[in-house]
């Protein structure tokens, strides 16, 4: 899709028809998260692609019972990496890590959106029951639930946030 109308077009979808998806889709939206910008090229991030019905039913729960997350049958999960960010920037890579997850999610989201799938932020969950669904490690900073969309997701209006310079 061209940029201009990807980023006008793309919302928030939170209700998914069954339907897995392909590969190649998975492939896509996998190839978008290594090839966001990253501190240093550090690629302070990792994530995980969910499919399994168990795991996504507990992170539904981990994100204060958020079901739309179960239904989706893609469910990726970004992690921030500190030890990565940190071997170059020290303190800073702490923030650093959270960036880069942030932006590996994003252009996850962008990538979905691209496909004319839909797919979601979710960011209200509870960390501890996160990183026990994946082993006790790291911070997670974002659920990206993708699938085809069940709803026609509705644009919400944007504040202009640019300031003027003093
Ligand atoms: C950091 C962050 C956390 C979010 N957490 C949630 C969430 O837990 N549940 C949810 O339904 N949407 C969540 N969202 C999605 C936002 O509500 C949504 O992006 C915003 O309302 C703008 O709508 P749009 O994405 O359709 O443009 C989150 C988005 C961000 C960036």
């Amino acid at each position: 899709m061209e940029f201009q109308k990807l980023i006008r077009e793309r919302a928030s979808v939170r209700s998914f028809k069954p339907s897995p998806l392909t590969q190649k889709q998975l492939g896509a939206i996998r190839d978008a998260a290594n090839l966001a910008p990253s501190a240093g090229n550090m690629q302070g991030y990792y994530f995980y692609l969910v499919t399994g019905k168990e795991t996504k039913e507990k992170l539904a729960k981990a994100a204060f019972n958020q079901g739309f997350i179960a239904e989706a049958p893609a469910v990726f999960v970004f992690f921030a990496d500190a030890a990565a960010s940190s071997k170059k920037y020290g303190e800073r890579g702490n923030l650093f890590c959270i960036i880069d997850a942030s932006l590996a999610a994003g252009y996850a989201q962008l990538a979905a959106a691209d496909l004319g799938l839909g797919a979601v932020w979710v960011g209200a969950f509870k960390d501890g029951e996160v990183k026990e669904t994946f082993g006790g490690e790291g911070r997670p900073v974002c659920i990206l639930p993708v699938g085809i969309p069940a709803e026609i997701p509705r644009g919400n209006p944007r504040k202009d946030r640019l300031k003027k310079a003093i």
